[in-house]
């Protein structure tokens, strides 16, 4: 049986909502564009990285832009984001999931953020969490989005942890590949069926205990 070393936590969708703000921002931006974005849509964009995102929504909408106009239009929905995530307080960190946390440093397990979002720096102070984290790998340091392992390898071996020891909670599908291509155990948040690669997976952070850490 391993005992589990080090936890590794995607940022939106498993410590905040945050996919809300991100989808307002793109509708904002495709209703600019001339069409329109449905929160089915959205789902598509959970765990992608900004530019990707921004092809999808483009896709979605059949509009064509040149590479100029792409970045124009990424930093215009960033800063709008940033504009909903800057009002963010620590009433919006998901259930138990402050209580797990100072579990796991109770009981001597390391913690990492691994996130895609470029802004992950900024939610984590606005809702005070910044502290929890041993180390922060983010979307401005990793040059491989998810399913790549890299936001994820990365973390573990800041921590000084084999992968092999590390268990990465997330609610994205490429995300929890992304943990199984980096050698790691996974849980999934959210929907068991959506997430059945992981090793299991919990609704939400209050169903979480540390005796559940052994695989
Ligand atoms: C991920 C989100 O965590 O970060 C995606 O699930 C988002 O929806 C991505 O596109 C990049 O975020 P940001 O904040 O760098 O635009
Ligand atoms: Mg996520």
């Amino acid at each position: 049986m391993v005992q589990i070393k080090a936890c590794l936590f995607d940022l939106d969708g498993v410590i905040v909502d945050t996919a809300k703000y991100h989808y307002i921002a793109w509708k904002e931006l495709a209703n600019e564009l001339g069409f329109d974005f449905t929160e089915e849509d959205n789902e598509r964009l959970k765990g992608v990285s900004r530019m990707r995102s921004l092809d999808i929504l483009l896709e979605i909408g059949n509009k064509t832009l040149t590479e100029e106009e792409k970045l124009q239009y990424a930093e215009k929905k960033n800063t709008n984001y940033v504009s909903y995530i800057k009002k963010m307080q620590e009433d919006e960190i998901l259930p138990g999931v402050k209580k797990f946390l100072t579990d796991l440093r109770n009981n001597g397990i390391k913690i990492a953020l691994g996130s895609a979002s470029k802004n992950a720096p900024l939610i984590l102070n606005q809702i005070g969490l910044t502290s929890y984290f041993d180390e922060i790998v983010d979307g401005n340091s990793v040059s491989n989005a998810k399913p790549d392992p890299e936001v994820f390898t990365k973390g573990a071996s800041l921590l000084g942890v084999e992968p092999k020891d590390c268990v990465v909670f997330e609610d994205a599908v490429a995300g929890i590949e992304a943990a199984i291509a980096g050698g790691m155990y996974s849980i999934g948040v959210g929907d068991a069926e959506t997430l059945s690669e992981a090793n299991f997976v919990i609704k939400g952070f209050e169903e979480m205990t540390i005796d559940r850490l052994q695989f």
